[in-house]
Formats: C-alpha cells, sequence, structure tokens
C-alpha cells in the first residue's frame, strides 16, 4: 500500500429520479477522503457504456474497491447484477458493498457478494440499511401521492442528515479496516433468497409488471425515455419502441415530460394493497 495511504473507488447506481444512492455513496467518499486518503466516484449508467468501462478499468491501481446500488425488488438492479459478472480477478483487493431501499432490502447484498466471490475481493464490509425515498408506481395509491405517481410515506425525506453522517463513518472506519492486514473478511452477507426475491425474479418481474403503451398523439419524440434508460431498452424509430426485457424500473415513464407512456399498475397496486390490508388485520404492519 503506497505509503499508508489508501486509494479507494466506488462505483454505483442510482437512478435520475430520486439519487439516493448517490447521496449516500459521496458521503461515504467523503469519510474516505479523511485523512489525506483519495476516493474515486465512478456513475454506472447505461448497461453497454459500463461493460466497455469494466473491461478497460485500471483496478489495479486500487487498495479498495466500494459498490453501491438501489433495491429493485429485492434485488440488485438486474442490469447491475449482470454488470457484476464482468468484473476481472480482483485477488489481493479489499471490497465493500451498500444500498438504499425503501425499507426492505431482500437479499440485495447477499446476491452481489455471490457474485463477485468469484473475483477473489475480499469483502471487509457492507450496509443494507440506509433508507432511500422510494416513488414507485406501486404507491400510486398513497394519500400523499401527488397523483402522477406515489410515494411510500415511510421512505419520505431519506436519506435524512442522520443517514447520510452515518454514510460519512461508515467511510472512515473503511480506512483503518483496509490498513489492518488482520481484518476478517465478512461472510455474513445477509438475507439469503426469500420468497419475494424469488417471486421478483427476472423472468418473474417481465411477465409480472405492466407494458408499456406509448400514446403517439402526446409523444413529441424528443428521446428523453431512450436516452435515461440503463438498459437502452428503448429505440426511437422515430417513435419510442421497448425492444428488449429490462429492469421494470419504470423511470421512462416517470420522467416521460409529456406523459406519453401508459403503464397500467392496478393489477399490481391491488395485489400490494391486500397484502398491506391482509398485514394490518393480523397487525403485522
Ligand atoms: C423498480 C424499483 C423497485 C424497487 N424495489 C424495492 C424493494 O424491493 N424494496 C425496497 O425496500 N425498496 C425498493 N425500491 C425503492 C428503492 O430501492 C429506493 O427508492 C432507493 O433508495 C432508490 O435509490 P436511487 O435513488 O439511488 O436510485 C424500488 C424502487 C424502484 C424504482
Ligand atoms: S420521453 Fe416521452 S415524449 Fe419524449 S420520446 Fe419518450 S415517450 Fe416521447
Ligand atoms: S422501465 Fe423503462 S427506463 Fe427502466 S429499464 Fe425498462 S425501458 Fe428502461
Amino acid at each position: 500500500m503506497k505509503e499508508s495511504l489508501i486509494y479507494s473507488v466506488i462505483f454505483y447506481f442510482s437512478q435520475v429520479v430520486t439519487g439516493n444512492t448517490k447521496k449516500v455513496t459521496e458521503k461515504i467518499a467523503e469519510g474516505l477522503r479523511l485523512g489525506g486518503h483519495k476516493c474515486d466516484l465512478i456513475r454506472f449508467t447505461k448497461y453497454h457504456t459500463d461493460l466497455e468501462l469494466i473491461k478497460g478499468f485500471p483496478f489495479e491501481k486500487y487498495d479498495l474497491i466500494g459498490i453501491g446500488v438501489p433495491v429493485y425488488y429485492f434485488h440488485p438492479p438486474y442490469h447491475i447484477l449482470f454488470e457484476l459478472e464482468h468484473f476481472p480477478s480482483l485477488n489481493g483487493k479489499k471490497g465493500f458493498l451498500f444500498c438504499t431501499s425503501g425499507g426492505n432490502p431482500g437479499s440485495t447484498l447477499y446476491q452481489m457478494k455471490k457474485i463477485l466471490d468469484r473475483t477473489g475481493l475480499k469483502m471487509i464490509d457492507g450496509y443494507d440499511k440506509w433508507i432511500g425515498w422510494d416513488v414507485h408506481q406501486l404507491y400510486a395509491r398513497q394519500e400523499n401521492s401527488n397523483g402522477d405517481y406515489g410515494w411510500l410515506p415511510s421512505s419520505y425525506g431519506h436519506p435524512n442528515e442522520q443517514e447520510l453522517n452515518q454514510a460519512k463513518k461508515f467511510g472512515k472506519a473503511l480506512i483503518n479496516k483496509t490498513l489492518d492486514p488482520k481484518t476478517s473478511e465478512k461472510i455474513d452477507f445477509w438475507s439469503q433468497e426469500n420468497e419475494s426475491s424469488k417471486m421478483w425474479s427476472w423472468k418473474g418481474i417481465q411477465k409480472w409488471f405492466p407494458e408499456f403503451n406509448l400514446i403517439r398523439e402526446k409523444c413529441t419524440q424528443c428521446g428523453l425515455c431512450a436516452q435515461i434508460c440503463p438498459w437502452d431498452a428503448i429505440v426511437l424509430d422515430p417513435y419510442p419502441r421497448w425492444v428488449k426485457n429490462c429492469d421494470k424500473c419504470y423511470i421512462c415513464h416517470l420522467k416521460c415530460p409529456e406523459n406519453a407512456i401508459d403503464c397500467d399498475f392496478k393489477k399490481q397496486i391491488d395485489y400490494l394493497e391486500s397484502i398491506m390490508n391482509n398485514g394490518k388485520k393480523k397487525n403485522l404492519i
């Protein structure tokens, strides 16, 4: 290690609507830079661009490699999970994982760790309890919805100041853990596959979530949906067409300035409400 200064890099993904993971990542980096240590931030944006980046990335420069993601359906976003398969051998390097979620991270870190085990990265820490404002359309009928889309009331205002301070402390603590040769590998990578994460498998989300219907009369062909899609799943032809399976993040739907993308979430919202109501009846919620 160069003059006991550590050089770290954090790869992260954070959707353009909320940016929760970005906020947490920047705070972890602040902690990691204390005392003159260096930390670079790399934001993942789109599947194919990210793969190119990973292919040419100078991993050898770094002592510590972090990866942060939002939780999508109890998993890491699938495009990120598939990208992790392309990380090269990282023998001799230390690593850490984290995520932000609306409150239920499911088996997100477990799945990332499982895929990265192949690289030899020694995972020294991880954290999956940071909350981020959750604007998924499944909460569209919540009382505080603005009408276009809903949000989960319990996640509103997160990550808050306390969580961001905690993220900075987490970063600071990583410095000693990296410098100490006796730091052991973290193996309790947290909850394993549960029923919900099994149901929302890659195939499961394709089947269960609604299709995209373009309202041509409203669409101005501005291209924003295609530009922000992390999967490059939308092509302009000259109107947008959805050409492949994707993360089902519905960011294209949320961000369209003309509300030209119609997705019918009624079935999914009804299902979610029935689970919530059953939970309330049994005093589980
Ligand atoms: C497609 C999608 C699926 C989500 N699934 C979950 C989930 O299973 N559990 C959860 O607690 N939060 C879930 N969330 C909420 C996000 O994990 C949370 O808002 C996160 O902080 C977003 O991070 P970002 O702003 O960095 O993208 C989901 C959000 C989206 C958009
Ligand atoms: S963002 Fe909306 S208006 Fe722009 S091309 Fe996509 S669907 Fe059309
Ligand atoms: S939901 Fe829309 S933005 Fe998200 S991955 Fe699918 S096509 Fe792309």
